[in-house]
């Protein structure tokens, strides 16, 4: 079954009904002017009532210890540091740059969505929902929450953009066997992961009762952006102290991929506290600047620079020249989104962190130098930023260790390179590089409309 967002009424495709500036929450709903709730009305009750079981649950010990568990135990928290051993890192830099992978590839599931889901799992069962449901891009976070909705007994629904069905097939059918019902949405008025949420929501509104909308990023209305930060904020506070044990010092820099948003901010999140050293550290996000950040067809809303009200928040947007929303492009399903997390609009502005682009084929040769030298595929969101990363350690000229989030795996995009790259897989990637890839042909080729969830 594939269903279209314009079913649902042109209110709630990108929620622009305007906050009540008066309006008062438990915590604040704004980074800097960034954030907020603009949402219609009907939405307000359900996210106070979020809201209110978050601030009690961060008060109560046994959520605390039912939530590090579940870390532990489910999720195999502390995931390592990995230092790159073998990446020829060429050029002025060469022997003077460390790069480390902070592991999230290996959380259960395959990527880092497994921490914060299971945190807003466990604060829809204390609020005696039933029903968990979800957008998903790349189908890493539709894993994440079919995989705790198996947990919790839960009914799970996932929505999916249907050109991200057709590409990430491996997670599509992982999301079933774990008992989630995969909709495929269709995309003809819209992004994939975009017109997802859309569907969610309007899933949301019609079924706030015994249903909890478990958003896969650090955007949204509040509290979305603030409790998915929380819940990812373990991977900065592992990598910390990881770093300061194994060489001493904080990282030169952290480099994050940004698509929503979430795997950055929790991979900046104790970067940004008032602890010794931390005004030291690079905060690098990575934007998919797909074709290239000069043409229409990329990912990258910082870059663009323009603000609007997506999704219930205020930040930063794909607009077109009518200030309406456009489409999306990213050779990676999960960075395939117009907008991004209020935060990361706050941290642009002040300075505190950078943002810049990789295009599809750096992330690609990114994907294939890791895979071919290290023997680790990453997932090719995460192959964003290690494609920055492997800049930066070209043109450094001192010595310098980056921190490189690898936020997932690359197991569910293995068929899908196959198809973009074809025989180049049995080639050196340090010999013969990558410049440029049809994405856009073979997307088409894979037919959306054909495939259904
Ligand atoms: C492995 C991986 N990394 C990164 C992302 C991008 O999301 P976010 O920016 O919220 O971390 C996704 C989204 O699906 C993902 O699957």
């Amino acid at each position: 079954m594939i269903v279209s967002r314009d079913c649902f009424p042109e209110s709630l495709h990108t929620m622009t009904t305007p906050a009540t500036p008066t309006r008062q929450t438990l915590l604040d709903a704004y980074f800097g002017e960034y954030g907020g709730q603009f949402v219609p009305e009907i939405l307000l009750p359900a996210l106070d009532e979020l809201e209110r079981a978050y601030v009690e649950a961060l008060e109560d010990p046994t959520f605390k210890q039912e939530l590090n568990d579940l870390y532990t135990n489910y999720l195999g928290r502390p995931t390592p540091i990995t230092e790159c051993a073998n990446l020829p890192l060429e050029g002025q830099g060469r022997g003077t740059a460390r790069i480390f992978l902070k592991r999230e590839d290996l959380v259960h599931g395959g990527a880092h969505k497994g921490n914060q889901t299971i945190g807003q799992a466990l604060l829809a069962k204390r609020l005696g929902k039933t029903r968990l449901i979800a957008e998903t891009g790349a189908g890493q976070h539709g894993t994440a929450i079919a995989m705790v909705a198996a947990l919790f007994g839960m009914k799970c629904t996932v929505y999916m953009g249907a050109k991200d069905v057709a590409r990430q097939q491996p997670n599509v059918y992982r999301m079933r066997l774990m008992g989630a019902e995969v909709v495929a949405v269709d995309e003809q008025s819209g992004n994939g992961l975009s017109s997802a949420i859309d569907v969610a929501i309007n899933d949301w509104v019609n079924n706030l009762e015994d249903t909890h909308y478990l958003l896969g990023t650090a955007a949204g209305p509040h509290p979305f952006p603030t409790l998915v930060k929380r819940f990812h904020s373990v991977i900065s506070r592992e990598s910390r102290e990881q770093m300061l044990e194994r060489t001493g010092a904080l990282p030169d820099a952290v480099v994050a991929c940004v698509g929503g948003g979430s795997n950055a901010i929790g991979a900046f999140a104790q970067y940004l506290e008032d602890q010794p050293g931390n005004d030291t550290v690079r905060l690098i996000g990575v934007e998919p600047a797909g074709y290239g950040l000069d043409t229409d067809l990329n990912g990258a809303p910082i870059h663009e620079g323009r603000t609007t009200h997506l999704h219930g928040s205020n930040s930063y947007a794909l607009l077109d020249e009518d200030g309406n929303l456009r489409n999306s492009h990213s050779v990676s399903a999960g960075l395939d989104y117009p907008g991004v997390g209020p935060e990361h609009a706050y941290l642009k502005d002040t300075g505190r962190a950078e943002y810049v682009g990789a295009t599809d084929a750096e992330a690609l040769q990114a994907f294939r130098m890791l895979s071919r030298y290290e023997g680790i595929i990453p997932a090719l969101e995460s192959s964003h930023a290690l494609a920055h990363a492997l800049k930066m350690a070209a043109e450094a000229t001192e010595p310098i260790n980056i921190l490189v989030n690898l936020s997932g795996r690359g197991d569910k995009d293995v068929d899908y390179v196959r198809q973009l790259l074809g025989d180049h897989a049995a080639l050196d990637p340090a010999t013969d590089v990558l410049t440029e890839v049809d994405v856009l042909g073979v997307l088409e080729e894979l037919t959306p409309q054909g495939v259904t969830a």
